[in-house]
This record gives C-alpha cells, sequence and structure tokens, in this order.
C-alpha cells in the first residue's frame, strides 16, 4: 500500500486538485484509496461529504502530525493506496507525511513556472537524503497547463527541469473547468454531466494517462523503508 504525498510549500500550485484526480483514477480502476486531508482548507473532505459514497474511496480528515503514522497503519489493510493532500505551507507535517511516503508529487504550475514553493520540497528531499540517507522517489507533475501551450513549449519546461536533475511526469494536468468544478458538483469525473461541462471527454483521457503513469512509478506493492520498520 503505497503512499504518495502532495506538496508544494506554494498555496494554490494545484496539489489538491491533482490529489483528487489520482484518487477518483484510481479508484476507478479498482484500487481502494485512503485519502488523508492534510489541506487545513479540506476541500477533499467537502467534496467527499456532497458526493455521498464514491466506490473505493475514504477520506480521513482533522490529519495531524500526532496521528499521520496511526491513519496510515490502522487503515493499511484496507488500502491500497494512500494519498496525502498537503497544506501549502512549511511545516513539521510536511516533512514528516515526505518521510512516510513511497512517492512525493510536486505539483508545480507549468505557465507560471513559479517553483520556488516546489525547489524548498526539493530541498527537503535532498536534506533527507544526504544527512540521515533516506532516498524518497519523487516527480515533478506539470500542473493548470494551459491546453494551448505547445508540446515543444513543454518540452522546453521538461528540459530545463531535468537539466537540473529533477523527474517530470511526461503527462502534465492541463487547466480544465471539470477539474475545478468536481469540487462543486461532488462526485467524479465519470459521473459528471457531459452537457454542463466543456471538454469533460479530454479531462477524463487526461486523468487517464496521469494515473497511469502514475501507477507505474508507484506499483502496488511498494513500501517505504521507514513505515516497515515502525
Ligand atoms: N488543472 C486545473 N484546472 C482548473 N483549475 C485548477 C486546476 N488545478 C487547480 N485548479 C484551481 O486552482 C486553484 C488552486 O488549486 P488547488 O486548491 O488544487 O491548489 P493547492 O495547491 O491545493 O492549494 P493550497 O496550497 O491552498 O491547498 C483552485 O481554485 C483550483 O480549482
Ligand atoms: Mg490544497
Amino acid at each position: 500500500m503505497p503512499v504518495i504525498t502532495f506538496a508544494n510549500t506554494k498555496g494554490g500550485a494545484g496539489k489538491t486538485t491533482a490529489a483528487l484526480i489520482l484518487a477518483a483514477e484510481l479508484a476507478r480502476c479498482g484500487a481502494r484509496v485512503t485519502i488523508l486531508d492534510a489541506d487545513p482548507q479540506h476541500w477533499i473532505t467537502h467534496w467527499h461529504e456532497i458526493s455521498g459514497k464514491v466506490p473505493n474511496i475514504e477520506v480521513i480528515s482533522h490529519v495531524t502530525m500526532a496521528s499521520i503514522q496511526t491513519h496510515i497503519s490502522e487503515n493499511k489493510a484496507r488500502t491500497d493506496y494512500f494519498i496525502i493532500d498537503l497544506a501549502g505551507a512549511r511545516n513539521t507535517l510536511m516533512a514528516t507525511a515526505i518521510g512516510l511516503s513511497d512517492h512525493v508529487m510536486i505539483p508545480v504550475q507549468g505557465c507560471a513556472m513559479d517553483a520556488k514553493g516546489g525547489a524548498q520540497v526539493l530541498e527537503l528531499l535532498c536534506h533527507l537524503h544526504e544527512k540521515a540517507g533516506i532516498r524518497i522517489n519523487h516527480s515533478v507533475v506539470l500542473t493548470r497547463v494551459n491546453s494551448l501551450v505547445t508540446t515543444r513549449a513543454l518540452q522546453v519546461v521538461k528540459q530545463l527541469l531535468s537539466e537540473r536533475a529533477v523527474p517530470v511526469l511526461d503527462t502534465p494536468i492541463i487547466e480544465r473547468a471539470a477539474f475545478r468544478d468536481i469540487f462543486d458538483c461532488g462526485g467524479t469525473l465519470q459521473t459528471m454531466d457531459e452537457s454542463r461541462v466543456s471538454n469533460l471527454d479530454k479531462a477524463r483521457e487526461n486523468a487517464r494517462a496521469f494515473a497511469d503513469e502514475v501507477r507505474k512509478l508507484v506499483p502496488l506493492r511498494l513500501v517505504n523503508r521507514a513505515r516497515r520498520a515502525a
């Protein structure tokens, strides 16, 4: 039961949206997903409340430094993937969640390229590796990418990051009304009304490609060393 954490110390980078898209897509494909909602804005908890029962998804709210590890150990028998949504802040909960993770996803807004908050997460990962010998896999995921941005422009951004040895997912998350509206309507991309949401098919396809890539990077059998010892 791998743990995937979404982290970027900058508010509004797209963590919560990417976390929910991934959770819903993994659940749609049959994985049992537990979301640990550590975002003080509780968007995912609210989404869950208005959605009613969503097959394969459980949401745990009010996750704290003191409780996070217990939530994972108590729910691991009924969970295939844990997904942690963090606050847009640099704090000890972020460090703890990262230490418990098999993979850290760092959403960075593709167009603005304001990567400072992402860089702080990368620094922490580097620090853990150098000082404690703990290596945690991670990837930048470009988010809110304008659908008109050309493949070539995206390649330039990816090239820039790879020159700094930062892994970047091939699939960017595109700016789509469906990804915003899902928090108002509840449910999933599959239950949304095609006649009311523009480009819903493209949003579904984007979510599928994103989750496929994550699944390959974070296969079900992975277990973080620190958790195995606990
Ligand atoms: N792919 C997307 N398409 C459309 N809107 C998006 C997308 N990603 C994020 N947004 C919108 O951008 C805003 C910020 O996104 P989100 O809440 O996911 O960021 P966050 O990193 O979780 O923020 P915080 O640090 O405050 O928790 C929200 O209004 C959200 O609806
Ligand atoms: Mg958030």
